[in-house]
């Protein structure tokens, strides 16, 4: 039985370990760091989960920082231990996450740095529109639309990321070139429209005082989000702007409240596409991975929207969002096939693992029962009448539980037999034994009588000598013997038990488990 768990203990790790190993690892496994978490990132993360379909075979794994150097470093730390095969980042500051990307890239693992840059030259590839330019372009615009006079505000994007720097770059630039228009504050806001509207708030507290009388014409926030915090705020505030500020922005996205929209709906005037071609960045991942050639910086191209193209660009980006749901659709599909196709395949490894442990289990259970058969037969052998008087253990009964009244009589009158005595005296009470084994009625007095001893002689001598009672003896005999008809002669369990002495076959079978620890018909098919 023992053997019996072993074995069955050994395939049951076998078969987890089987049905553990029916999904194999990826072609290649691809972490993708976001410095944080918004509508724009959210479609870049959906372009890349497409190219990965459309390239099969690749995981993608996931980090978003919310816009914490801290949280970032650990992120690309914590990628890098799962073992990816590549590592795509936007780094949140130029300064601060260039540690964790060197650390990446020295371990040998290429990387793609997108979108924003590091002080690092550690990187495989970069990807991205180029920042500076759409400042620059955003000024010119502003400028031209305040026919080159008039006051304006920037709205800055995270201090240290460098599309933050880039671009105020090329704002600044711009405006060099029109001496009448006064940059009249450069807020610091951090992407988020939260932190504009604070931004905001504070300069309009202080600003209100110190410059009530002065008004501005054009918002240029580094982004469209930051763009529409600054707006709600001086919207509703009393500080005496032109008759209607204008407000402009970058990133450009598509979708319901994108800026695209806003654009079209003459929320913003204006805002730049900020491309997030997470399909090109997947492509140039597996570029790199495949070993092909590739661009070691890529400037991705980008786009003013104005009132004029909001419609038309909106109209296409529709019809590219009800490809790409198509494709996810079909992408859902086939993925639900898989997986019902690995479900079937571990059930099946399940039913084989069974199957085979339920084989073992009754080779097990055979052998079990064979050994045991076995040993019954050796015991049928080393019955009492192989055993010679030498043997014989003294008494043990009489040391164990005898009653007071026996052991007395045993103690009182045992003679100290030599083993020749013992020997005849087994040999003919052997023999009387089984002269009377068919009998059902003979008695401790019959075979006392027939030895010529009394009954308690018979007991005495009996009992000292092979430790049973006569009785307990003659049972023996008869059940031995039974065992011995049943597996040598065709006679029936009936007429086996009948021949043994035994007046009701079914008591037969009852002592017979007793003695053998299994039932006549056992020995008789085995
Ligand atoms: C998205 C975003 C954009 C912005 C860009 C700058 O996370 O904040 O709105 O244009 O990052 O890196």
């Amino acid at each position: 039985m023992r053997q019996l768990l072993t074995i069955g203990t050994v395939l049951s790790v076998l078969l987890i370990f089987l049905t553990g190993c029916t999904r194999e690892r990826s072609r290649y496994v691809i972490g993708v760091s976001q410095c944080s978490d918004d509508i724009w990132r959210e479609k870049q993360n959906a372009e890349l989960r497409m190219g990965a379909y459309l390239q099969g075979d690749v995981e993608l794994r996931f980090a978003a920082a919310f816009d914490s150097d801290e949280r970032q470093v650990q992120q690309i730390d914590s990628l890098v231990a799962t073992g990816i095969d590549l590592l795509i980042v936007a780094p949140n500051q130029v300064q601060t996450i260039s540690p964790a990307i060197d650390r990446a890239y020295d371990k040998g693992i290429p990387v793609i740095v997108f979108e924003r840059k590091t002080n690092s030259q550690k990187y495989t590839a970069f990807i991205s529109a180029d920042n500076y330019e759409m400042g620059r372009v955003m000024g010119e615009y502003i400028a031209s639309q305040l026919d080159g006079k008039g006051r304006v505000m920037e709205i800055m994007g995270l201090k240290g990321s460098s599309p933050a720097i880039e671009r105020h770059n090329g704002f600044a630039d711009a405006l060099k070139n029109h001496p009448n228009i006064e940059i009249i504050a450069t807020l610091q806001g951090d992407w988020t429209e939260e932190s504009a509207v604070k931004a905001t708030k504070q300069w309009l507290s202080k600003e209100q005082t110190a410059n009530s009388q002065k008004p501005i014409d054009f918002v240029f926030a580094q982004n469209d989000r930051m763009a529409m915090g600054t707006r709600k705020v001086l919207l509703s505030s009393s500080y005496p702007y032109s008759s209607s500020p204008q407000f402009c922005g970058i990133d450009g996205l598509p979708g319901k409240d994108g800026g695209i929209a806003c654009v079209r709906d003459s929320i913003l005037d204006a805002s730049y596409i900020y491309p997030t071609h997470g399909d090109k960045i997947l492509q140039l991942a597996i570029d790199i991975l495949d070993g092909k050639p590739f661009e070691k910086e890529t400037m991705m191209m980008s786009a003013l929207v104005t009132r004029d193209n909001a419609r038309v660009l909106l109209m296409e980006n529709e019809e590219i969002m009800r490809q790409s749901n198509y494709l996810d659709q079909l992408h859902n599909r086939a993925d639900g096939y898989l997986q019902q196709l690995d479900t079937q395949r571990t059930i099946t490894w399940l039913a084989c693992g069974f199957i085979v442990l339920l084989l073992v289990a009754i080779v097990l259970f055979y052998l079990y029962h064979l050994s045991k058969v076995k040993l019954q037969h050796e015991r049928v052998v080393n019955t009492l009448w192989n055993l010679k008087p030498e043997d014989v253990p003294t008494s043990p009964a009489a040391e164990q539980g005898e009653s007071p009244e026996t052991r007395e009589a045993t103690e009182d009158t045992e003679e100290k037999a030599d083993p020749a005595t013992t020997s005849i005296f087994i040999t003919r009470f052997k023999e009387v034994v089984e002269a009377r084994l068919d009998d059902s009625d003979v008695s401790v007095e019959d075979l006392a009588a027939d030895m010529n001893l009394s009954r308690v002689q018979l007991y005495r001598k009996v009992k000292a000598v092979t430790g049973s009672s006569p009785v307990e003896l003659l049972r023996t005999a008869r059940l031995n013997r039974g065992y011995q008809l049943l597996l040598t002669s065709d006679l029936s369990i009936s007429e086996v038990a009948y021949q043994v002495g035994f007046t009701a076959p079914s008591y037969f079978t009852k002592c017979f488990k007793e003695e053998f620890g299994m039932l006549p018909g056992d020995v008789k098919s085995s």
